[in-house]
């Protein structure tokens, strides 16, 4: 599939439709995704990213059947990780000689990969690569998300390509931000927000901040991944430059695991507290064990407090609540306030650990995590609606 995008440029990626996981493991899909490439024809030639490994030889193929790979002037590696450049080894057996643009970190990160002498050409922002009238300006955006992403702007169309910065994981033969479904559209790039560039949210701003200093039109924004925004598109900067800024919507999350439903209990109780003090708060209750851990970082994401709570085993935490934990302190969240709570049949660590943890993740503690022995009886009851009373008006 090729389609134009504007002018003389097309798009030439590819639509993975199956995708349920990415980063390994890590990301739930249920979208699918989308690796975009863009050929731009103008007297040069450039080929801006190609797509995931897997799909290597149908975008070489596909690449072959629109444009003689020889005529491609410049390769644009905007970023090495493999799903941008997973078809560059077959792209580049084919035309070894062709120069390719990244950052001095793109060199390093894809001659780390694919141990290959290829011909790059190192850039830095500000650099301009002429295509015969029109010329692409390269801006290093390192740590948005790795240390060789960059995006680069073409002059005259006034075309941003973003890489994965305004990225959303999202199959969609659509194509565009405006004839796609909106719900889904911002669920999927607020979920890609959350999950992958909040612990860089400091430079997300500063980046987005920089660019609009320079004031160039922008018709378009072409992402790595996903829908092109086509319709008023520079309302995906806006809306990071508020996901940086220690977002938060009134939210309360409760995010536990539960061995014989004690633990479930006090959660379920403590949101009764939080809603009896406070009726305008939208408390949500996730079960880690049975959640999808991305889904449940959008809930810490959209939350200004997060309670956390596991009975104690074998003097600690349940594994479903410590690995929640453990992405929670990477993505580094900001301006959140935090608490635990769980219960206990005889030792009773699980509250104080998960207490420290949540400090260590950037939480502000609240207050002394609740601690309920055996499953919560009346008196049991009673401490956790007290708890979630005291919460709500804390968090208010
Ligand atoms: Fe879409 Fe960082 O790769």
């Amino acid at each position: 599939m090729v389609f134009k995008v504007k002018n003389n440029v097309s798009w030439v990626g590819k639509i993975d439709w199956e995708l349920r996981k990415f980063h390994g493991n890590e990301l739930s899909t249920h979208r699918g995704s989308s690796y975009n490439s863009y050929l731009i024809e103008e007297r040069k030639v450039a080929l801006i990213d190609t797509v995931w490994a897997p799909f290597g030889k149908e975008f070489v193929d596909n690449l072959a059947d629109r444009i003689d790979l020889k005529k491609i002037d410049f390769v644009v590696a905007c970023h090495g990780e493999v799903d941008h450049s997973g078809a560059l080894p077959m792209l580049m057996h084919h035309i070894p000689e062709t120069p390719i643009y990244c950052t001095a970190n793109g060199v390093k990160s894809l001659t780390g990969q694919y141990h290959k002498e290829w011909n790059f050409k190192v850039v830095k922002t500000g650099d301009r690569l002429d295509l015969g009238g029109k010329e692409l300006v390269f801006i290093e955006a390192p740590m948005l998300h790795w240390p060789d992403s960059m995006f680069c702007y073409l002059t005259g169309d006034n075309i941003l390509f973003s890489n994965d910065a305004f990225g959303q994981h999202y199959a969609s033969e659509l194509m565009f931000n405006d004839l796609v479904d909106q719900c889904e559209l911002w669920e999927e790039a607020l979920k890609y927000y959350a999950n992958i560039l909040t612990p860089f949210s400091a430079l997300v701003t500063k980046k987005i901040n920089e660019v609009l200093a320079l004031q160039l039109p922008v018709d378009l924004i072409c992402p790595s991944h996903g829908v092109i925004w086509r319709d008023k598109p520079l309302q995906v900067a806006e809306k990071y430059l508020k996901w940086a800024d220690k977002y938060q919507e009134n939210r309360i999350a409760i995010l536990y695991d539960s061995m014989w439903n004690g633990t479930r209990v006090m959660a379920e109780r403590i949101a009764e507290g939080i809603c009896s003090a406070d009726s305008q708060v939208d408390v949500r209750l996730c079960n880690l064990a049975k959640t999808d851990k991305n889904e449940a970082i959008n809930e810490v994401f959209k939350a200004k407090a997060i309670l956390m709570g596991s009975p104690t085993i074998n003097n600690g935490i349940l594994t479903a609540v410590a690995a929640s934990l453990e992405e929670i302190k990477g993505l580094k969240f900001r301006g959140k306030k935090g608490a635990a709570f769980g219960c206990y049949g005889w030792s009773g660590e699980a509250t104080g650990i998960l207490t420290e943890e949540l400090k260590k993740a950037g939480f502000e503690i609240v207050c002394e995590g609740l601690r309920v022995p055996w499953k919560p009886g009346r008196e049991g009851i009673s401490q956790c609606l007290e708890f979630g009373r005291k919460i709500a008006e804390i968090c208010k």
